[in-house]
């Protein structure tokens, strides 16, 4: 796989190359794993027939998302953080939370996107195994934070 192209630095292409992170039938038995991709900790879940992978640290303040439960908010299914509830799509990274107007106090509430919050990574499945790519958007996600520097390693306990 060449997901960086043929025309990047030899390190930056290293870097963008997939990982193998575990067999299929393992992951989708347990539904979630944790994996280290080159020097990057993630969470691969399995959901409703699909694999997600994302950044394993919350974008909010560095929460263990691998230990967080799955639920639907407005029909999407996120990730709850457990140390103070934000709500993360799976598929997207969004941030989602509820607003309602101020000048109509008696609206029902809306969910509402505050934007790509938490990096997705590309999972790819290929003869049984899953394999991860880290994202190279070149955009400064929030979760970037924690998924490096002095705060880049988590204790996995799932
Ligand atoms: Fe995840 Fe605060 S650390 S919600």
């Amino acid at each position: 796989m060449d997901p960086g192209g043929s025309e990047q630095d030899p390190e930056m292409k290293e870097q963008y190359a997939s990982v193998y992170v575990g067999r299929e039938e393992d992951i989708k038995r347990s539904e979630r794993i944790t994996a280290v991709v080159h020097d990057r900790e993630v969470v691969i879940f399995y959901h409703k027939g699909e694999f997600h992978a994302m950044d394993i640290r919350c974008y909010h303040s560095g929460g263990p998302l691998h230990l967080g439960e799955i639920e639907e908010f407005d029909g999407r299914a996120c990730i709850v953080c457990p140390w103070h509830k934000y709500k993360i799509t799976l598929e997207t990274g969004e941030g989602l939370y509820q607003s309602i107007d101020p000048k109509d106090p008696s609206a029902k509430p809306m969910w509402c996107s505050k934007g790509i919050k938490q990096r997705i990574h590309t999972v790819t499945v290929d003869n049984g195994n899953i394999y991860v790519t880290l994202s190279n958007e070149p955009f400064k996600c929030d979760s970037d934070y924690y998924a490096t520097g002095i705060f880049k390693v988590i204790p996995s306990s799932f």
